[in-house]
């Protein structure tokens, strides 16, 4: 999976680091754009998946739009290069600097998730002088069958506005000034692997635009969020996501207004599979019932396992031995520092290399320092070849 022109590479880098191959980001994006394009789908990046600057830059030469969740994310973006008029803000709790850090920006969108916010981004854009560009995220209570912790769209989660505010939500949008609606917005959740899901949001969609539609509304776009998920069982068999079948759910189920443009904001399908963290065994140790491999890789660079249970496959780059099981761990003073158990990996020693896979996505961005470590550092295909 990883190319031995890097793994030798590796050998002279102080360990742990995430390595990006920037040559399968690359055709990710190609068929991304490909797929969507056939439909003229519009796709933005959400840039919390993954907001490394070189990685920013590859995603901006393929042209996408942004996703942001923050006034950094969205300064970021723009400071990238990412076009102003591709970036959508959205998030259930944005503060009133960064509602002014977007207003200054002149962005695409604000998602808006509640009455309350609608009426603060009203009378900060009347302060500003301008008119801001509002969707409103919906909840359409579409169950994503994924983990409870990256499920978004059911009614008792906290993000986007019910069906039964909707009278509301169109009385404020009729009387205030200084917004104007522009389309709707519905995120259900993460690592989605069942497409029927994506239909079944469809259809939710066509009944939920009927309101709107009905309500004397125009929309100028629809964005169904992201959510499409990845193989972390068997990267190597699976390194670009099925976006095929992804955008043609969507064409053969979502009925668009004409005219009406179909945005997505996908994060976990176009980076996960490039980025890997390369760590080196530290110690093997025997534990009671079994053998603890010690990586200097931990919860702090790689949350996921600890977080979500998430699994990350793990290759020794180093030994190909024979197999042992191990119960794979980070350094960090906390049981869950734990990225497998059990697992059958070849026989490890001090100092081998190993890589976790899959883990371009929500890796990095969610690192931090914790026991004092250093943050992790990065490189890519592209500064390793140079
Ligand atoms: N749009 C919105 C409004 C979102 O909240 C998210 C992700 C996305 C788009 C991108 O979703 P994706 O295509 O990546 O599934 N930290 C978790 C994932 C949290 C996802 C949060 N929202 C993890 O490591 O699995």
């Amino acid at each position: 999976m990883i190319d031995n022109r890097f793994i030798e590479k590796f050998k002279a880098l102080e360990t742990p680091f995430y390595f990006y191959d920037f040559d399968l980001l690359r055709r990710t994006l190609d068929e991304v754009k490909q797929e969507s394009s056939k439909y003229g789908y519009i796709v933005h990046y959400a840039v919390k998946a993954n907001a490394n600057d070189a990685l920013l830059k590859v995603i901006r030469d393929a042209g996408m739009g942004a996703d942001c969740v923050s006034g950094n994310e969205v300064a970021k973006a723009i400071e990238i290069g990412i076009p102003r008029e591709k970036v959508a803000f959205a998030g259930v709790g944005k503060s009133d600097k960064e509602i002014r850090t977007a207003l200054e920006n002149d962005i695409f969108s604000f998602n808006c998730e509640s009455i309350p916010e609608i009426e603060v981004i009203d009378e900060l854009a009347g302060e500003a002088g301008k008119v801001a560009p509002v969707a409103i995220r919906i909840n359409p209570d579409v169950d994503p069958q994924t983990h409870e912790y990256i499920t978004t769209g059911l009614k008792d989660n906290k993000f986007g506005i019910n069906h039964w505010d909707f009278d509301e939500v169109g009385r404020r949008l009729r009387s205030l000034k200084n917004i104007r609606l522009t389309g709707i917005h519905f995120h259900i959740g993460s690592q989605i692997t069942d497409i029927s899901v994506f239909e079944q949001l469809s259809l939710k969609v066509n009944k939920i635009q009927e309101w709107f539609v009905e309500n004397g509304f125009h929309l100028e776009h629809i964005n169904v969020g992201g959510g499409l998920g990845i193989n972390y069982e068997k990267p190597e068999e699976e390194p670009i996501p099925d976006f095929k079948s992804y955008f043609k759910a969507f064409h053969d189920n979502l009925e668009l207004q004409p005219g009406q443009q179909l945005h997505f904001e996908l994060g976990r399908s176009l980076v996960a599979q490039c980025g890997h963290l390369i760590s080196r065994v530290l110690y093997v140790k025997k534990g009671l019932e079994t053998q603890f491999m010690i990586l200097d890789a931990g919860m702090t660079e790689l949350i996921r396992p600890a977080l979500y249970k998430a699994n990350h496959k793990a290759t020794n780059l180093s030994s190909n031995g024979e197999l042992v099981k191990y119960d794979v761990v980070g350094p960090i003073c906390e049981s869950s520092d734990t990225f497998s158990r059990g697992t059958l990996m070849p026989v490890a020693k001090r100092g081998d290399l190993v890589a976790l896979h899959s883990a371009g996505a929500y890796g990095e961005s969610m690192a931090s320092t914790y026991n004092m470590r250093d943050m992790v550092r990065s490189y890519n295909s592209d500064e390793l070849l140079k």
